[in-house]
């Protein structure tokens, strides 16, 4: 079965679908938080670059790195093909190398913070985004959480396009462990032109988080503290105040030592 980010230009179709106002925040954030055009922000497990792009024609200093050498050779070429520099290498969010005290602020958005299946090694990667943060620095992540309702929606899809590819994204919850809190996801992606169909279903885990368990885990670290909350919304104005239902947040971490 293929692992659907091994397909980077489908993911990259797929994941683009919508992304204004999640890119509109991110610059709005660090405008906010850290002021100053040339910043340096890390995104760990950067993908495609869906965001290092955007954001490096921006004018900000991005380093990113990931596990999938795949979407780190479709990075590469995009930024080649757009002019622009980013550091990127291969890398786990686990452990991974970086210079202490280096970045302005560093971002994680769309669950994949939730990849780290283990508490032990979200703390790690905390610790470890924490080491290359500059004092006071921010770092931003984005996830869905696990409501008190429990999950009502099991199915997303949405279709993306671009020139002559019309990418259909399926994303279905097809199995729950509380226990070993994680969540099993089948991704379909429907690949069409005008003369070929290929259909590519990709299955993984992720872990889940309630509200009460983020704030846990992110005070366990002693690195990070809450600053602020968003939703959906990623309206920069109206901060948020979650409850047990909320099955949304962008969570603003503050470095606090
Ligand atoms: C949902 S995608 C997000 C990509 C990018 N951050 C974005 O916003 O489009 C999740 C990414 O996490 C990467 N990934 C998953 N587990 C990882 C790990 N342990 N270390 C580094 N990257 C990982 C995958 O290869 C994939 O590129």
């Amino acid at each position: 079965m293929p692992n659907w980010y091994n397909l980077p230009t489908y993911y990259d179709i797929s994941f683009s679908h919508e992304m204004h106002e999640e890119l509109v925040f991110l610059k709005n954030v660090f405008k906010k938080y850290r002021a100053g055009n040339s910043l340096h922000l890390l995104e760990p497990a950067c993908g495609t670059g869906r965001l290092i792009v955007p954001l490096s024609r921006f004018g900000y200093q991005c380093t990113g790195f990931d596990i999938n050498n795949n979407a780190l050779n479709y990075l590469n070429e995009k930024l080649n093909r757009n002019n622009l520099v980013a550091t990127l290498f291969h890398a786990d969010m686990v452990n991974f190398p970086i210079k202490p005290a280096k970045f302005d602020g560093a971002y994680c958005t769309v669950d994949t913070f939730r990849h780290l299946l283990s508490e032990k090694h979200a703390v790690q990667h905390l610790k470890n985004v924490a080491k290359g943060l500059k004092k006071n620095a921010i770092y931003v992540i984005g996830l869905h959480l696990y409501p008190k309702q429990g999950i009502t929606n099991k199915l997303s899809r949405w279709t993306s396009r671009r020139g002559q590819l019309t990418v259909k994204t399926s994303m279905t919850l097809i199995g729950q462990d509380r226990k070993k809190r994680t969540e099993t996801l089948s991704v379909i992606l429907k690949a069409d032109t005008k003369t070929q169909s290929n259909q590519y279903e990709s299955v993984y885990k992720l872990r889940t988080y309630t509200l009460n368990e983020l704030y846990k885990l992110v005070s366990k670290t002693k690195v990070f503290e809450i600053e602020s909350i968003f939703d959906y919304d990623y309206d920069l104005s109206r901060p948020v105040v979650l409850d047990e239902k909320s099955d949304y947040g962008v969570f603003i971490l503050r470095k606090v030592k």
